[in-house]
């Protein structure tokens, strides 16, 4: 396996208007970052990924982007970005920032001029003309992610245009040369700056089948066949790789729906490599048919088949991220774990993903075990994606209108979005003015002080494990995977080995309910040494509920 600098990260993702305010006027800002640098380091992670800071309506917060070459205002200015981007680098921290360039905010001047019909810019968009007599029906039957139609008429210019995402969210049109420019001169401004990569939003969709063809006729996504990927994505992918070759740039995709078979002709190393790693979905499915907002309870032999297949795919040719949470995923203590049993199953969960092979990812909050929020009522949800969701479920008829609510509640973006707890205080440490978005109540009791103090909290859990990650790297990091007792749905047991013959083994009760560890027992070598666990204490007879551990083996000489 080849070694690289990216594949050995442990990555904490700050979503920026709700990490910490720095001025009091109760929305997150890089104020806010620079305070807590220190504490970002003290977790032992290597980098910070950003999710956008850039100008923008906030319609999508942050992923609808009115200027790429701006700080948004209420985050601070460019200056407050580089004494970031320098505080973090005199830390040994990376900075990797989030690309959006599949679509623009409808504020950006490209789209104004666009849609007035400024030559220069009229083919930046994807616009068509509407069908029918009157013209009043879309160019075709594309729905978007946010559940609904995939295209609005603009009275301005009289034509359709389409948005995978938000009406707000303008696709790019990556068919015109110039706008590839404008893509690669944005990475250059970045990386020039000194920013060490990108996480690039939902990249796989930004080719569109030529004369745009309707779709298969499925409730959701309609016409994904013709964007997830289209023609040309690997060219234009090649060529915004020559710009982060220049810099020495990380390229982590985020890609919807992804297989590993698909993956592989994105980020098999070597010549025609597109990106270094992706982010893929199948693990968040564990817990829901498809959508997070059909649920069906955490299943976990649903989890261990995606990561066996991702882990035993790509081994030894390309490359995995690994993480449980993001900016999109509700809380994973509160879906795959338990609420009551909340330090027990934070451990575990996290016990069981660090050791993967591939790079490996923290969402703010989730070292501290936040859970999701507890929504009343839709006055609570402010999330774009969630009433797309309550819409789509309404028109099937198939749910009672409590049913909608519940599970969109569950599966709401607004659960990462509360405000980090970072103590007890008024305000949780997050801010001394009324904050922008609910605090969850917990935090009285579920807070970074808290955990602080505690040596056997979920906080020093983590900063245990990610050391150890580093320490058995050629196990943990690089070793390969191997599985055990693929069947059992209560228990997850793995072995990474590491090329210079040291073993890791994960060993994790992932259910509520006691379990036999008998089978466990004859797995684990002889003179393997326990490193970490959920409990003081080794493996007995049977396991507590979430049980988990980490035992090693050192390398043969
Ligand atoms: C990605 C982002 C998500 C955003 C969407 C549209 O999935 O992670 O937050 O809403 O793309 O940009
Ligand atoms: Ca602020």
């Amino acid at each position: 396996m080849k070694k690289a600098w990216y594949k050995e990260l442990s990555v904490y993702q700050i979503w920026p208007r709700s990490f910490c305010d720095g001025n009091g006027d109760g929305i997150g800002d890089l104020k806010g970052v620079l305070g807590k640098l220190d504490y970002i380091k003290s977790l032992g992670v290597d980098a910070i990924w950003f999710s956008p800071l850039y100008a923008s309506p906030q319609k999508d917060f942050g992923y609808d982007i009115s200027d790429y070459r701006a700080i948004n205002p209420d985050y601070g200015t460019m200056e407050d970005f580089k004494a970031v981007l320098d505080g973090a680098h005199e830390r040994g921290m990376k900075v990797i920032m989030d690309l959006v360039i599949n679509h623009t905010s409808d504020q950006h001047e490209w789209f104004k001029k666009s849609a007035a019909g400024d030559p220069k810019y009229k083919d930046y968009y994807i616009w068509r003309p509407g069908k029918g007599k009157d013209g009043k029906r879309p160019p075709n039957n594309w729905m978007a992610t946010f559940p609904g139609p995939g295209w609005q008429f603009n009275e301005e210019r009289g034509e359709y245009y389409l948005h995978l995402f938000a009406v707000e969210q303008p696709d790019l049109n990556h068919d015109n040369p110039a706008v590839r420019e404008e893509v690669k001169d944005i990475m250059r401004f970045w990386l020039g700056m000194g920013v060490d990569g990108f996480r690039e939003d939902v990249i796989t969709y930004i080719s569109k089948r030529e004369g745009l063809p309707n779709g298969f006729p499925i409730p959701i996504m309609r016409g994904q066949e013709h964007y997830s990927p289209g023609p040309n994505i690997h060219k234009y992918l090649l060529e915004y790789r020559k710009v982060a070759e220049e810099f020495g740039a990380v390229q982590i995709g985020e890609a919807p729906m992804m297989t590993p078979k698909n993956a592989l002709k994105y980020i098999t190393e070597g010549k025609d490599q597109q990106l270094d790693m992706m982010f893929q979905f199948q693990h968040m499915s564990a817990d829901c048919i498809v959508v997070s907002y059909l649920p069906t309870g955490f299943k976990l032999r649903k989890l261990k088949r995606v990561f066996r297949r991702w882990q035993n795919k790509l081994y030894g040719i390309a490359w995995n991220t690994n993480y449980m949470e993001n900016h999109d995923q509700p809380r994973v203590i509160s879906r795959f774990g338990s609420e009551e049993m909340r330090t027990e199953s934070g451990k575990a969960i996290a016990t069981i993903y660090t050791f993967l092979s591939g790079t490996h990812f923290v969402y703010q909050g989730q070292e501290i075990g936040m859970l999701n929020y507890p929504f009343k009522s839709w006055d609570d949800i402010i999330d774009v994606a969630s009433y797309c969701g309550k819409s789509m479920m309404e028109k099937t008829h198939l749910f009672s209108k409590k049913t909608i609510f519940r599970n969109c509640a569950y599966a709401s973006r607004d659960n990462a979005r509360t405000p980090v707890q970072w103590s007890a205080e008024e305000g949780a440490g997050f801010t001394t003015g009324t904050p922008w978005f609910h605090i969850n109540p917990n935090y009285t009791e579920i807070n970074a002080a808290a955990e602080e103090k505690d040596p056997n909290s979920l906080l020093n859990y983590y900063r245990k494990i990610i050391a150890l990650r580093k320490e058995y790297k050629e196990a943990a990091v690089y070793g390969r995977y191997k599985e055990y007792l693929k069947g059992s749905g209560k228990l997850y047991v793995y072995e990474k080995i590491g090329e210079d013959g040291s073993r890791l083994f994960v060993v994790a009760n992932m259910s509520g309910k006691k379990a036999s560890a008998a089978k466990v027992r004859r797995i684990i070598p002889e003179g393997a040494r326990r490193v970490a666990g959920t409990y003081d204490g080794s493996l007995a007879d049977f396991m507590r509920p979430y049980e988990a551990h980490v035992f090693v083996v050192a390398p043969e000489k």
